[in-house]
């Protein structure tokens, strides 16, 4: 079976073709962040209308790539996310689908998450213990298939990429604020400014980010003028490593708990070079989706989809799209 996945949950316009024989044919994907970094943030009405502009082209090009003129299904990510983003992918889809007389089926955005490092050509078996860090969410949950899934812990505020898109903007760093503080904290001690470390004195497996975010703004005031490179440096570094522990403390804690080995990381945070450094202390094997399958994509929807219909689902042409959507 071959699946044409498409993404437009956000700022990233992504198209791809999964076969379930194959693997993936084919995929490309049309980044936005160009067009919000002037607003320091993903402005809704302009990433609507750049899917509209963006999409067809990337569906030509993948079908192209991939030697297919009609694919067997569609799958399209519903939700969460931008509504008006969603409606684009979901009214094309849909289009499409109809044309062609093939089933089309809505994708849960961090369902394609979790399963992004199936895409890999080691992929973990289930049960594993998910992490999930994206610009939306924080979560842990417990993967046992399919559909299966439970939720262990999340953020009570912030996640952890909309901390590190916040405090990169307190820190004059620009949009998107995670690869900018991971690049400047290179330069910088991490044990530089001791920053709270949120919840670990807590039992269980929720997380909280905004008082670390507060904790910076409060160290940028202290500053009598605008911080000097060093000063930026050692904060993003700083800051890093309070993220990046607390993440650790969490993962540990949950397959302390439930017993498991394994470890997938998904979402952008996941690209992050000292979570990944970090992780590799776990008693652990730990799974990631390759650097362009960690932030969103049109793959992770595809094969969601795939296994889904594979797995007996019933395509329904009249899902709804979701602006929030609990997994
Ligand atoms: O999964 P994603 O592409 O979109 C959502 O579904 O939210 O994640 C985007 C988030 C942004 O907050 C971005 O700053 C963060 O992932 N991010 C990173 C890195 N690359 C992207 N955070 C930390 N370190 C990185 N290298
Ligand atoms: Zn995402």
């Amino acid at each position: 079976m071959q699946v044409l996945g498409i993404e437009s949950s956000c700022d990233e316009s992504g198209v791809a073709l999964f076969d379930t024989e194959r693997g993936l044919l084919a995929h490309a994907l049309f980044s936005q962040i160009p067009i919000h970094q002037a607003y320091g943030g993903v402005v809704p009405e302009l990433a609507s209308r750049d899917h509209v502009r963006r999409l067809p082209g990337l569906i030509r090009q993948v079908l192209g790539e991939a030697g297919v003129q009609r694919p067997d299904a569609v799958a399209v990510t519903a939700g969460p996310g931008l509504i008006g983003a969603l409606l684009v992918g979901a009214t094309l889809g849909r289009t499409l689908a109809y044309g062609w007389g093939v089933p089309i089926i809505g994708v849960h955005h961090l369902e394609g998450h979790l399963l992004a490092p199936m895409l890999e050509p080691d992929p973990p078996p289930f049960p594993f213990i998910a992490l999930l860090v994206s610009g939306g969410h924080t979560m842990l949950i417990r993967v046992d298939g399919i559909g299966r899934y439970t939720l262990l812990g999340e953020s009570l505020d912030d996640a952890a990429g909309e901390a590190f898109d916040k405090t990169a903007k307190l820190l004059q760093l620009g949009y998107p604020g995670g690869p900018a503080i991971s690049t400047r904290a290179e330069q910088g001690d991490p044990a530089a400014v001791s920053l709270p470390r949120p919840m670990l004195d807590r039992p269980g497996l929720d997380f909280s980010f905004s008082g670390l975010k507060t904790a910076v703004l409060h160290q940028v005031r202290q500053w009598t003028a605008p911080g000097t490179p060093q000063q930026v440096a050692d904060l993003a570094a700083s800051f890093q490593e309070a993220v990046v522990e607390t993440l650790f403390v969490k993962c540990q804690r949950a397959l302390r708990d439930s017993g498991l080995q394994r470890l997938v990381v998904a979402g952008g945070v996941g690209a992050n070079r000292r979570l990944r450094e970090r992780l590799k202390q776990l008693p652990a094997e730990v799974y990631y989706p390759r650097p362009e399958f960690c932030t969103d994509n049109g793959a992770m929807i595809a094969l969601a989809g795939a296994l889904r219909l594979q797995a007996g689902e019933h395509a329904s042409p009249d899902f709804c799209v979701r602006a929030r959507w609990p997994l």
